[in-house]
């Protein structure tokens, strides 16, 4: 393996800046570069000439968060990494785990949640599930990349609790799947650019969480190369002759030392050899990664409403409308937007091959932001004569991707017009919302008998929603975010910052921790999602088992005929503390198989980290004596078991 002491200075020097926009340099055939692609959702690699190859469109980590399932998680980082084994890709970059602080963010449909603790189990698993088959992963955006407005240069300005408390946590436990490398964020954090700011990188995710693999910029993050490698951001990509030629300057009047360069050179050479020493697997044909596609997005689309319980269909008549039953949203836009060559199938023919009697009107089709078209007559007089209809709307990657934000959380007007009017023909609606975030519903989900939240779900979606509507497959997916009723109840509204930076006022009062502190009602709380099966949950108990260490245990039981997963949630209340602390916490969670009128016990693990906050005086975690709440709910907002504990010397 080449050593440090086989290049020359001007072969480590550019090692440190990419070969061009994938790769890494190969110092005058003496290493191998290395490939680096996008993404999330699935592989989108692209050749010299820009030209993106076909790939899995797999469902985006909204979704994956949806499932609560860890090994759901763990299952789409491999799928993704077959696909780039095959495709000779070494490093994805992905997973995004950003926090979702306001549902507007244009790429919330690529992060995981709004809650540190769920957003990290799901990412330390996608990084396990990728790099066990030799891919290395690319964790993206540290930190505080919130929203798109201005991303390349608005400043995050957040305190140091609330960083270390809810921007930071998804990455430390991301980090403990060792990623091969992190990828810096575009937005500066508290002035200083993240891709070149020392505290950010050196101090707090090499020096306080351990990390030593290659940090990466984002891709034209950096703008002064001298500053990030002294940052201890290591590879610039993608490859910039200005930048490089910065580089040697500053190496050559003595702002930047050899020793310096060589810390940055020996992560990177690390990383090659960890490369070359990986045994890419390609573990799943393509037929195989199709199905764990509709796998995962079988359980994460989301059941909001069931009135009457009009879902699941039975053999009946069903007319089912809207443009994106044939061709749904399987993405959102920008880099993680993954081509796939897979036929997309209808959702009524689908549905009429499981025994329903099934007709089609495309009735309204959104063609793009601004317009849609309507042919409705003829789907009032088809409405007229169903038992049920199902009404398919949502938003595309034209209304939520990279770049810019969502100005509003509303569905396209004429599709709010639509389901207004289609109630009036039919009394059992089923609307399916095909979205990559929150959607405020207020204007029309009285109308609806059954909402389903089928997400972004990639190029399962339509399978995976026809086993759901028809009951094949129980719901079990648990929205990972807030649904609030509407925009003006978000902490941010429509405030975006004023170009220079975005103070985070709300601290740790982000989704939930916000609502329910503020005690505002919501559309949908954070945890929620319906089953066809009912639960009781009972026999809470908590064991003591070191000081801070506890085992909470508590069964739950399926009340059907049917089997289900059940996902039920661990949450932590410190009743009295110095500092203000969000009403609840997400510390822990499980999903449980149950068959029918199965019972289990769930036995989950508390530590320090779930009692304390972040003491910026004592710049460490810090429990507080005294007594803390222990909640199992079925979402934040239905707790069905709780107990308490005291904590003392
Ligand atoms: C995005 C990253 C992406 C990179 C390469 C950037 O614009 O922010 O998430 O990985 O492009 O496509």
């Amino acid at each position: 393996m080449v050593a440090l002491k086989d290049l020359t200075i001007e072969e480590k020097l550019r090692l440190l800046t990419g070969k061009n926009e994938w790769q890494t340099y190969d110092a005058n055939g003496k290493l191998p570069s290395l490939f680096l692609s996008d993404g999330p959702s699935g592989l989108r690699m692209q050749d010299e000439k820009g030209v993106v190859r076909k790939a899995t469109a797999m469902p985006t980590e909204c979704v994956v968060a949806n499932t609560w399932s860890v090994e759901a998680a763990r299952l789409h980082g491999e799928t993704i990494a077959s696909d780039a084994a095959e495709a000779g890709a070494d490093i994805l970059a992905a997973p995004g785990i950003n926090m979702k602080r306001t549902p507007l963010c244009g790429r919330n449909f690529e992060y995981y949640s709004e809650d540190p603790y769920l957003a990290g189990q799901m990412a330390k698993a996608f990084i396990e599930g990728v790099q066990s088959n030799g891919i290395g992963c690319s964790v993206k955006h540290f930190a505080a990349n919130n929203r798109e407005y201005d991303r390349l240069f608005q400043s995050s300005d957040v305190d140091e609790r609330t960083l270390h408390e809810i921007y930071f946590p998804a990455f430390e436990y991301a980090i403990q799947a060792k990623p091969w490398t992190v990828m810096g964020a575009y937005n500066p954090v508290n002035g200083i650019y993240a891709s070149e700011n020392k505290w950010l990188l050196k101090d707090v995710l090499r020096g306080e969480f351990g990390y030593d693999g290659v940090i990466v910029s984002d891709w034209g993050a950096v703008h002064d190369t001298a500053a990030r490698v002294k940052a201890s951001c290591d590879l610039e990509m993608p490859y910039n002759k200005n930048s490089y030629d910065a580089l040697k300057a500053a190496y050559e009047d003595g702002r930047l030392t050899e020793a310096e360069i060589d810390e940055s050179v020996t992560h990177l050479l690390q990383l090659i050899e960890k490369s070359q020493n990986a045994k890419k697997t390609v573990r799943y044909t393509k037929a195989e990664r199709h199905e764990n596609a509709v796998k995962i997005a079988e359980e994460g689309i989301v059941l909001l409403k069931n009135d009457a319980n009009i879902l699941p269909l039975k053999k009946e008549r069903v007319l089912v409308t809207g443009h994106y039953a044939t061709k749904p949203p399987l993405g959102g836009g920008g880099s993680s937007f993954v081509q796939t060559d897979y036929e997309q199938q209808a959702l009524h023919d689908l549905l009429k091959a499981s025994g329903c009697e099934t007709d089609y009107e495309m009735a309204i089709c959104i063609l793009d932001n601004q317009r849609s078209s309507f042919y409705v007559r003829g789907a009032y007089e088809k409405a007229r004569r169903a038992d049920k209809v199902i009404i398919c709307v949502g938003t595309d990657k034209e209304t939520e991707a990279e770049g810019f934000d969502r100005t509003s959380l509303r569905l396209h007007p004429s599709q709010e017009r639509f389901i207004t009017e289609m109630s009036k023909y039919n009394d059992n609606l089923i609307v399916v919302v095909y979205a990559g975030s929150a959607i405020d519903m207020s204007p029309w989900i009285d109308k609806a008998k059954a909402v389903v939240f089928a997400g972004y779900a990639g190029e399962g979606v339509n399978e995976a929603l026809a086993s759901i509507l028809t009951g094949r497959v129980n719901p079990s997916g648990k929205l990972s975010e807030s649904f609030p009723l509407c925009l003006e109840d978000t902490y941010c509204g429509s405030e975006c910052g004023n170009g220079f930076c975005e103070r985070y006022t709300d601290g740790v009062f982000v989704g939930y921790r916000y609502y329910d502190s503020e005690g505002k009602d919501v559309l949908f709380p954070f945890g929620h999602g319906l089953s066809y099966a009912r639960t009781a949950y009972s026999d809470i108990k908590v064991e003591k088992k070191s000081k801070y260490e506890y085992e909470v245990s508590y069964s739950v039981e399926n009340l059907s005929d049917i089997p289900m997963q059940e996902v039920s949630q661990l949450y932590v209340r410190d009743v009295f503390s110095s500092v203000a602390r969000p009403v609840k916490e997400l510390k822990n969670f499980a999903k449980t198989p149950l068959g029918a009128h199965k019972k289990k016990t769930v036995r989950l693990a508390l530590d320090k980290r779930a009692f304390a906050f972040y003491s910026v005086e004592n710049a460490a975690w810090t429990v507080e004596n005294g007594e803390f709440e222990i909640l199992v709910g079925a979402s934040s907002r239905d707790i069905r078991l709780q107990t308490s504990i005291i904590i003392e010397e």
